[in-house]
């Protein structure tokens, strides 16, 4: 899936096409200028192989299609969050590398890539050997956070969040992420892989078992989709599905409950990591960032944010498990946040690159 947005201003990168990159477990986003437009690609994060029916030539599916014309074949590569073994950065290459070409990303690029913020050195120097070893990012490769990266759309049209000092929490498929920035200083990072939307969708698979006294049991890709297009804070609906039976016939249920509890609980649990995990530990280790952050917005980033109501309800819990007001916000668009923000660095750096403070100072315009 790719769409055009026009942008007005004039290119001060020296001709090198500064892209974004966000290789999610779920979805993979880029973020890269066709001409005088900004281009942005999405896709699920999968791929299945195939065999040409009349060459007998392996042929290699990805995204939407591989999900939906492979069912059982089709392997999210990244399902971890990041590529554990050359296996995994194999597969994951390839998928990139079909990605990048179906899209038309530049090859004469400047690429920023989103990164978690997890102790994992050899699934991050995977990712990097991934997005190195790929057709794009000819002039240069960098890695920022994700959270950072996705705050960025979050805090303005520019770069403003790299010149403020507030705390950001990515709500992601593997990790819950949570980190004071300072001027685009990372600051006390803490992650924790119990609070995901992984998760959720495990519990959603319960839930609905339960709230239909075990006549139906979905799978954890039906449960994401539940997830993604029944969850809201603000009016949720309840929804019928229809299952076939193994006896033949079919089945037809609704659900009520089993999207909500599963997100409700997950947003108290979010608030918790961040009131009683993250902040003190920020509290002792940097006191003054602590206290600016918290008079700034939180910045809620990452794929979860898109339900509905989300930033509000948090917002509200956070304020009642602080005893103290406070706000939060979150980027227009969750999903793509990440690659955007991360292709407007590109976008500075690609500045700097080809002319130095000059240049620099024009891509701010
Ligand atoms: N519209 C949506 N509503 C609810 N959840 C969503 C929506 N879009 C994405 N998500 C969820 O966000 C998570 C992915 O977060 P994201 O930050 O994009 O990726 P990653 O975890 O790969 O960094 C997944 O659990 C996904 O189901
Ligand atoms: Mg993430």
């Amino acid at each position: 899936m790719t769409d055009e947005t026009d942008t007005d201003d004039v290119r001060a990168d020296g001709g090198v096409a500064p892209v974004g990159v966000k290789l999610g477990s779920t979805r993979t986003v880029a973020v890269f200028p066709n001409g005088e437009v900004t281009e942005v690609a999405e896709s699920l994060t999968c791929l299945a192989t195939y065999e040409d029916s009349l060459t007998g030539e392996e042929r290699v599916l990805f995204g939407e299609e591989a999900a939906t014309e492979y069912p059982d074949r089709a392997e999210y590569t990244l399902r971890s969050g990041l590529p554990e073994d050359d296996d995994r950065a194999d597969l994951t290459g390839r998928f990139f590398d079909a990605f990048l070409g179906d899209a038309g990303v530049p090859t004469d690029s400047a690429v920023v890539y989103a990164i978690p913020s997890i102790d994992n050195e050899r699934g991050l120097e995977n990712l990097r050997t991934v997005v190195e070893g790929s057709s794009v990012g000819g002039r240069f490769t960098r890695a920022y956070p994700e959270s950072l990266c996705g705050a960025v759309p979050a805090m303005g049209d520019g770069l403003e969040a790299v010149d403020e000092i507030f705390v950001s929490v990515n709500m992601g498929s593997t990790n819950l992420e949570v980190s004071a920035y300072r001027r685009g200083e990372q600051v006390a990072p803490y992650a924790t892989g119990t609070v995901t939307g992984n998760e959720v969708d495990r519990r959603i698979v319960g839930y609905v078992e339960e709230e239909t006294q075990r006549r139906v049991a979905i799978d954890i890709t039906t449960a994401r989709e539940y997830k993604e297009d029944h969850a809201d804070f603000v009016d949720y609906e309840a929804f019928d599905d229809v299952v076939q039976q193994p006896g033949g016939g079919s089945h037809q249920f609704t659900i009520e409950d089993s999207v909500m509890r599963a997100v409700d609980e997950y947003v108290d649990e979010a608030v918790e990591e961040v009131a009683n995990g993250f902040l003190p530990k920020l509290a002792s280790t940097n006191m003054k960032v602590y206290q600016l952050a918290l008079e700034q917005p939180v910045v809620l980033t990452g794929g979860m944010v898109a339900i509905p109501g989300l930033v509000e309800a948090f917002e509200r819990r956070l304020s009642e498990a602080l005893d103290r007001e406070v706000t939060a916000v979150a980027p227009d668009e969750p999903v793509r946040a990440a690659a955007v923000g991360a292709q407007r660095i590109a976008e500075r750096l690609a500045a700097v690159h080809a002319g130095g403070a000059d240049a620099a100072a024009a891509a701010d315009d």
